[in-house]
């Protein structure tokens, strides 16, 4: 591991002193989901920082928690965009909020899971360009265990990594999934393929964010963005009583002890590898 870290390392080295990094070298940031106002306050009073910490050159945020938890709307997303992100990935969660649909139809740059039945509204890829820095592809698929029966997230990947390849090997994929090994096996099977792979959906932030050997950046959580006074954003006592009594109670989002959860990933522009890749959690528990 170490040997392969310095090869990486002497590259981007080699990188620097050949030309500008600003042209072989992409810093991208990318922000766990997103839950209600509490999250996206914190998003705005952090996100410059990070910015600026990092040198990043396009920013990706999971919004599928954005109104009140459930879903997205128009002026959630336009708020969000305000604040220097990119391009927006989704979830199951997106569909709880009738006015999803129209803006994932309506804004390319808004994403929800590829492999949902292609009758839904929106864009499961898109091809982001940044000018001279190049171009970015960001891929939001959704797993099936335990989750909705949709289409193979594996066989959806390989035909949209295909598709994206032909424009740029920048390739970033918000896989929104509930098991673990779905989401381990789908990076294995991206590995060399694309620049990164993250997890998201379950809300709490794994321990695992790794360089897999053939270049490909993996963490199978990145975590959430919103209150952890709470059960993954709902109000604890809501949840316990969900539990004890096996009934459905109505939704309600926490608002205490509010965290940032993302990634930090350098990717090489040209080869589509990644170059460094690290989470962090604000403030750390
Ligand atoms: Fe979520
Ligand atoms: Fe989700």
């Amino acid at each position: 591991m170490m040997q392969t870290a310095c090869v990486r390392y002497r590259h981007f080295t080699t990188t620097i002193n050949s030309t500008s990094m600003a042209q072989k070298v992409l810093n991208i940031l990318f922000i766990g989901d997103i839950v209600g106002k509490p999250g996206l306050d914190l998003v705005e009073t952090l996100i410059k920082s990070y910015v600026q910490k990092y040198e990043i050159d396009f920013c990706i945020a999971n919004g599928e928690n954005l109104v009140d938890g459930k879903g997205i709307n128009e002026e959630a997303a336009t708020k969000v965009f305000s604040l220097g992100v990119h391009v927006i990935t989704g979830g199951n969660h997106l569909w709880d909020n009738w006015h999803a649909r129209k803006l994932l139809g309506a804004n390319r740059n808004v994403l929800r899971p590829l492999n949902y039945p292609a009758e839904n509204p929106g864009n499961g890829y898109v091809v982001y360009d940044l000018g001279e820095k190049g171009k970015v592809g960001v891929l939001n698929l959704q797993g099936r265990v335990y989750m909705q029966t949709i289409d193979c997230p594996f066989k959806k990947a390989d035909w949209a990594v295909g598709r994206i390849t032909e424009q740029t090997k920048v390739i970033f994929l918000d896989m929104h999934a509930e098991a673990t090994a779905e989401k381990m096996a789908l990076g294995w099977h991206l590995d060399g393929r694309i620049t990164a792979m993250v997890g998201t959906h379950t809300h709490i932030q794994t321990a695992d964010a790794r360089i897999l050997p053939r270049g490909t950046a993996y963490i199978t959580d990145v975590g959430m963005t919103g209150p952890y006074d709470s059960v993954i954003g709902l109000k604890k006592e809501i949840a316990i009583r969900r539990f004890l009594h096996q009934t459905p109670y109505k939704y309600e989002m926490a608002s205490h002890d509010v965290r940032l959860a993302g990634v930090y990933l350098q990717a090489d522009a040209e080869s589509g590898k990644a170059l460094k890749f690290e989470s962090f959690m604000y403030p750390k528990f």
